[in-house]
């Protein structure tokens, strides 16, 4: 008999999680302003609202923990993570922050003026926050197949050339940088291929517009690569994100998902340039440029994840525990981003509950019902999220409403995963039944869906 899949570790440390009654939620989410961000974390039972900072670490990362070096200046530990970087990202410069959304507040403070326009292959929330609160625009040039759900094809996260060429054209001189998202979370978790990538920088080359990768899931894309594109089955982990990054100029990480950390982030680049512009602002936001906002022993913890996350085997296990829970759904009929993404399950809340228009968003509703349903807190990456148009200020209706269902890595069993499938069911069996969604009843000006209160209607 063939042995079954199984897991690429084994578990040394367990932490307690509780399930309670739906009356306790009921009131839970009615004290949190039915927005999942404001609940507290042990009144939820599976929590799936992101894979960031919220992975396991190896005991390699937390033995290297104990040996962090926590002086001001200079730290070995600093040296230590940068020799990682340039040995296997390839980048000669780097500077370390405190995680993805400052280490873009640190390049983009010195790269985006006052009426740039960025393209990206859907910019990730922070991101085109970064962009828009410095009163440039971020324009999505992801390929359109990426808003079909129901279309499988191997790499739905790649950029339209004919999309960017267009923005290139029509705003010369005035694009500092693209931003190449890998995965693409936005759509789904979708890789880019490697195809795509040197396509892509290519075209942006040819215009004199560096490329900037956003490189939190850079591990799961280089596997996706590895599974999925010709030419690369025989290739290392590390031999493909090598090669993904000689393409780039720059990239900004967050450590919190692929070198699986609980915090940390950096930006690496070979342009000597803007190394020199991003350290002047690296230094008044994060600290000096051997900590940039981290501690020593984070330093080491995130030079070890890099390592250890460039191996097949670790991706192997995470992306086969995602499509497990791709597969129950499956089982079940129930609608989502296909083919399944790397970090996450995309449920496509405008098929799931056809009965809730737009303006009562139905991914947020949908999130509510599944933490009443079984304490099981997913994120809304939809309407909501999509804040308002700048300009206009009406809500932008035009993309995908989906509820994130983001699994963290090396922190649930795939009993774990049955649950949610059951529990995404019984809401999908009684879906005719949920008839009204939420109103906004505040919201800030950006990046709304963090703080957003909400009114459930009846
Ligand atoms: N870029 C991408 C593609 C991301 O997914 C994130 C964070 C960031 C940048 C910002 O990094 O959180 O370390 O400041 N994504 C998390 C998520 C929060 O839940 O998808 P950060």
């Amino acid at each position: 008999m063939e042995l079954p899949f199984s897991e690429s570790w084994k578990i040394k440390m367990v932490e307690p999680i509780h399930k309670s009654t739906r009356e306790e939620r009921e009131k839970w989410l009615a004290e949190a302003y039915n927005n999942v961000f404001m609940l507290k974390s042990d009144q939820v039972y599976i929590d799936l609202l992101t894979d960031s900072g919220t992975g396991s670490m190896t005991d390699r990362q937390w033995s290297a923990m104990m040996l962090g070096d926590e002086s001001y200046a200079g730290a070995s530990s600093f040296f230590k993570f940068k020799e990682v970087v340039q040995r296997l990202l390839g980048f000669k410069y780097v500077i370390p922050t405190h995680q993805g959304r400052a280490a873009e507040n640190v390049l983009f403070s010195y790269l985006v003026k006052e009426g740039n326009v960025v393209p990206g292959n859907a910019h990730f929330d922070t991101t085109k926050g970064h962009i828009e609160m410095r009163k440039a625009k971020a324009i999505d040039v992801t390929i359109d197949e990426a808003h079909n759900t129901q279309l499988e094809i191997p790499f739905k996260g790649n950029v339209s050339l004919e999309k960017l060429e267009k923005v290139l054209k029509e705003n010369k001189g005035n694009v500092p940088f693209m931003v190449l998202t890998v995965t693409n979370n936005t759509v789904g978790g979708q890789p880019v291929s490697m195809k795509n990538i040197r396509e892509t920088c290519e075209l942006c080359h040819r215009y004199g517009v560096p490329v900037n990768m956003d490189s939190a899931r850079f591990a799961e894309n280089a596997y996706f690569i590895k599974t999925r594109e010709k030419g690369y089955e025989n290739k290392s982990i590390k031999e493909i994100t090598k090669e993904m990054f000689s393409y780039v100029d720059s990239m900004t990480m967050s450590a919190k998902k692929d070198a699986i950390v609980n915090m940390g982030g950096f930006i690496a680049t070979n342009n000597e340039e803007w190394y020199e512009g991003a350290k002047a602002f690296c230094i008044p936001f994060e600290g000096f440029l051997t900590y940039g906002g981290l501690s020593g022993r984070d330093l080491n913890a995130m030079a070890v994840g890099l390592d250890e996350n460039t191996e097949f085997d670790m991706l192997q296990t995470r992306i086969h525990q995602v499509q497990y829970l791709a597969s129950k759904l499956d089982e079940y009929g129930i609608p989502y981003q296909r083919p399944a993404g790397g970090h996450a399950i995309f449920l496509d809340a405008d098929r799931i509950l056809p009965n809730i228009p737009k303006e009562e968003f139905p991914a947020q509703t949908m999130t509510c019902e599944l933490y009443l349903e079984a304490g099981i807190r997913s994120c809304e990456v939809g309407y909501l999220l999509a804040d308002r148009d700048p300009v206009t200020h009406e809500n932008r209706f035009d993309g995908l409403d989906f509820v994130r269902l983001c699994i963290p890595r090396r922190v649930y069993t795939d009993n774990h995963m049955d649950v949610i499938a059951a529990a995404v069911k019984n809401l999908y069996d009684k879906r005719d039944k949920i008839n009204r969604g939420v109103r906004i009843a505040w919201e800030a000006k950006l990046m709304r869906h963090f703080t957003v209160q909400l009114e459930r209607l009846k």
